[in-house]
């Protein structure tokens, strides 16, 4: 692998999740810093095989670290997947000279990076980049802090809705294969039930639990539910409910991609400046091919490889939370 950085590009990928453009920000301006040329990729990898890549400077990034979404624009890139879409990229950063890269998103981005990296010999560092928090290696992930606010907001609404009419409401927010949002948000909010993709939904659990409540006249109640939830999301919770305790007032509120945009919180901006200053520096270290994380407060690199197979774990210990506080 080649061991002198001099030109490296950057790039946002997957779904977006506010913060990435204060990563994007703190790679520029670290990069200059260091006296290097930072190029910024359209489009995720499909700007990288369409050769859509434009020079950044300085006041590229300026007004940008309020800002949701991405000045970079994002995407999944199928054509990455093979290996002719791999090397047409790779074509395209050797016109340029650029021998670093930044890739800003999720698993499915670093195991293209990974790829990559092997087989074209290029440096990449990845950033943690989404709402989910579904990625090990680190305590936080840019956007879910921010995300995860904005499904409080929601739900402590829709929780002053059903008070006033004695309401159930099951609540679906994103997390295709990771509960945190819903774990988090549901905590945060007081809610009576939260399904998880990580643990199997035992409907009859749910219906018991809800029946039991509405005997001793407990008629105002948060379900939340994560996109991902093996049971089928909110729909077909509401659905068994509706049926099976027809006296009770269900409703559903899909929350969607709202939670992907908006302006990052404080903690979304310092960690994405964290993240995307440290990625810079490993690039210049020749600390290659690693995630940057935070653990413990401490930036802490994992290999690329391990941060897309391994998931974070949620423990018993949260699940005993939710039922103890849910009486
Ligand atoms: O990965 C983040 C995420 O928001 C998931 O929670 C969700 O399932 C998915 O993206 C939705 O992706 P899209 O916006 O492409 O439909």
């Amino acid at each position: 692998m080649q061991q002198k950085v001099s030109k490296i590009g950057v790039l946002t990928s997957g779904g977006d999740a506010p913060g990435m453009n204060a990563a994007v920000r703190a790679v520029v301006r670290t990069g200059i810093y260091y006296g290097l040329e930072v190029y910024g990729i359209m489009r995720g990898y499909s700007g990288m095989i369409e050769n859509d890549i434009v020079p950044l400077h300085s006041r590229s990034v300026a007004n940008i670290i309020q800002r949701g979404g991405t000045i970079l624009k994002t995407a999944r890139c199928k054509e990455f997947f093979e290996y002719e879409g791999r090397s047409r990229a790779f074509g395209s950063l050797k016109k340029l000279g650029i021998n670093g890269l930044i890739i800003i998103g999720g698993d499915g981005s670093f195991r293209g990076a990974h790829k990559f990296s092997t087989e074209f010999q290029i440096p990449c560092i990845g950033l943690p980049g989404t709402i989910d928090k579904d990625i090990a290696g680190t305590d936080f992930t840019i956007g879910f802090d921010t995300a995860v606010n904005t499904a409080v907001e929601a739900i402590d609404k829709i929780r002053d809705t059903a008070d006033a009419h004695d309401r159930l409401f099951v609540i679906e927010v994103m997390g295709r294969d990771a509960g945190y949002i819903a774990l988090h948000s549901g905590i945060a909010t007081g809610a009576e039930n939260i399904l998880i993709p990580e643990r199997k939904t035992d409907i009859e659990e749910l219906i018991s639990s809800l029946q039991e409540k509405e005997k001793r006249k407990k008629l105002v109640n948060l379900v939340v539910v994560a996109e991902g939830d093996n049971y089928g999301g909110a729909e077909e919770v509401a659905k068994v409910v509706k049926q099976r305790l027809p006296n009770i007032d269900t409703k559903v509120c899909i929350l969607g991609h709202i939670q992907r945009g908006g302006s990052p919180s404080c903690i979304d901006r310092v960690i994405a400046s964290r993240m995307g200053y440290s990625a810079v520096e490993c690039l210049l270290e020749g600390k290659f091919n690693v995630m940057v994380g935070i653990v413990n407060n401490k930036m802490h690199f994992t290999p690329l490889e391990k941060a897309v197979k391994a998931k974070q774990k949620i423990s018993d210990d949260w699940l005993r939370i939710i039922k103890i506080l849910a009486s």
